[in-house]
């Protein structure tokens, strides 16, 4: 029997001869269009603080205060006395500014998928998800033990035949889809008029993750189901306060019932220590700026200007979100295509497996509304340079 170092020792070698092996590389400061690592000074184009946020002064004071007001950290969970005033003002804005009757606040997106899938659906019941769904929806489906079906990405024809398989083979079960809004490594949206409309006639329910549809899709940020008007129609709303909101946690909202069910049945809600109040009131201060149309028109279109700034630039069809995926195959061509932009001074990430599909490896864009003309137009040259010099494939 093997060591534990040996254990450990063999499967790094693995992940490393698979060229897989991933290393946190420190940023400073955490967000903003221009960050300072490893020595040099790059233009941030991996941050999903779409808005900038993460350093806006009235988003950093609102968390200063909270900590001046009620301390660093809560204690305790939710349920026990960590429920702080910030955290129902909240929950009271998130369902203000989503125009629901409810919301309840997680300390992350991934807790709360982990959280609410397996509070509602379990053995005999049937999940259906797009393919392209994130690790946490996923994860969340799996731990629930109901009945996994995939879909092809987008692919309607094929979501039907697993609702109608599943109304078929499972008629008294629980039937849930799961789809986000705007496909977190591919910037593309999900076809949520029709999702909708399918889900209605099989007598299913939708969980819409809009982890990056909020702040950037709809009046105000408001994300994609309030911009199509189906948003009443969406049982379950996610979405996570760490991307345009500029700060972390996440949250679900729809009906109060469905509040009160969560607090009920969710166990990473009930048994985990509730996030901190300064964590609560900087998004509170988030959607308070995007509450201001004023302000929230010109975060959101210098946002979208500098989106369609970089697709002409590279020739690349307009992006509906702030995420441009180059897809290179090779996981080896894409870790060579990020090093040789740190090289020329900018910060894009190259995305892998199990992020993305074997040989869908790529470079992730992602466009911030803080970023200048002159740095968006310096990466677009940078990357047709190497593409010139046949870097990428
Ligand atoms: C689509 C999507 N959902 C959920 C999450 C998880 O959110 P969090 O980072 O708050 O755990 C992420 C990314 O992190 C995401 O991209």
């Amino acid at each position: 029997m093997s060591s534990f170092e040996d254990f450990l020792q063999s499967q790094l070698r693995q992940i490393t001869e698979a060229g897989l092996l991933r290393k946190p590389s420190m940023v400073s400061p955490a967000q903003g269009s221009v960050v300072q690592s490893g020595g040099q000074t790059l233009q941030n184009f991996s941050s999903n603080d779409y808005l900038g946020l993460a350093n806006h002064p009235a988003v950093k004071k609102a968390a200063q205060e909270a900590i001046d007001r009620a301390g660093a950290g809560t204690g305790a969970s939710r349920l026990i006395c960590g429920t702080l005033p910030e955290h129902l003002q909240l929950e009271a804005d998130l369902s203000t500014f989503k125009r629901c009757e409810a919301a309840l606040g997680f300390s992350s997106g991934y807790a709360a998928a982990m959280g609410a899938i397996p509070a509602l659906m379990g053995k005999g019941d049937v999940i259906i998800l797009d393919k392209l769904c994130h690790a946490c929806l996923v994860d969340g489906a799996h731990l629930s033990g109901a009945t996994l079906r995939v879909f092809p990405h987008n692919d309607l024809s094929a979501l039907e035949s697993r609702l109608l398989w599943a109304r078929k083979t499972h008629p008294q079960a629980k039937v849930l889809v799961l789809a986000e809004s705007v496909y977190s490594m591919d910037g593309d949206l999900a076809l949520l008029s029709e999702i909708v409309e399918l889900k209605d006639r099989h007598g299913a329910w939708l969980l819409l993750d809009e982890a990056h549809g909020v702040g950037v899709l709809g009046e105000g940020g408001r994300g994609l189901a309030d911009a199509v008007g189906v948003a009443h129609r969406v049982e379950l709303q996610m979405g996570t306060l760490g991307k345009a909101l500029g700060s972390s946690g996440a949250y679900l909202c729809g009906a109060a019932s469905l509040r009160e069910f969560l607090v009920n049945r969710a166990r990473s809600f009930i048994f985990s220590t509730a996030p901190p109040p300064s964590a609560a009131a900087a998004a509170s201060a988030a959607i308070a700026l995007l509450s201001d149309p004023y302000t929230a028109g010109n975060l959101i279109s210098s946002l979208h200007k500098n989106v369609q700034r970089l697709c002409m630039n590279l020739q690349l069809p307009a992006s509906p979100s702030p995420i441009v995926p180059i897809i290179l195959g090779a996981e080896e061509t894409a870790m060579q295509s990020s090093a040789r932009l740190r090289e020329a001074g900018f910060l894009v990430p190259a995305i892998r497996f199990p992020t993305v599909a074997r040989g869908q490896a790529r470079l992730r864009i992602t466009l911030s509304s803080g970023h200048t003309d002159t740095a968006i137009d310096d990466l677009a040259y940078a990357i047709r340079e190497s593409s010139a010099n046949s870097h990428f494939e």
